[in-house]
């Protein structure tokens, strides 16, 4: 989903600065929640690259989203402090609880499931970002819970 005359202003504000296409498409997830793949070939023609090139960046980036979000966005932490401190168990009951992998969303659409890559709370680490809120010193119990409060 995505409205054509905000797409066109967003390509138009950065199009003629050198490096455009990362600003291009952080700017159109900020305005739209997501890059509609059906945007790949209005911003390729308006910086002249070909769609490859512009769907090859889309893609690499995981912080792009190329589907709808759930309603709840559920961010564990997978860097380096966290793994140390249990990350990879918190994400594996992230996963048996909502029943999808990371990266994924539920099929209700109630939730998202994504590693993020440092919250920049190490020295409380295991983190996790659920709905923008940050938490630390997780446990798997605690983080289960703060994930049913939050798609009740
Ligand atoms: Fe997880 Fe920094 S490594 S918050």
């Amino acid at each position: 989903p995505f409205d054509r005359e905000r797409l066109d202003e967003i390509i138009a504000a950065h199009k003629n600065r050198a490096g455009a296409l990362l600003p291009i498409l952080h700017d159109i997830q900020a305005e739209f929640g997501m890059v509609d793949d059906a945007t790949v070939p209005v911003i390729a023609e308006a910086l002249n690259l070909s769609r490859a090139d512009v769907h090859g960046v889309l893609t690499f980036y995981h912080d792009f989203r190329r589907q709808p979000a759930g309603r709840t966005v559920v961010k564990i932490c997978a860097a380096e402090a966290c793994q140390a401190a249990g990350g990879r168990r918190l994400q594996a009951a992230a996963e048996r609880l909502l029943g999808v992998p990371m990266n994924a969303t539920t099929g209700d659409g109630a939730a998202t499931l994504e590693p993020v890559y440092c919250l920049g709370l190490c020295s409380v680490a295991p983190a996790a970002m659920v709905d923008g809120k940050l938490h630390g010193r997780l446990s798997e119990d605690r983080l289960t819970t703060i994930i049913e409060e939050a798609i009740r």
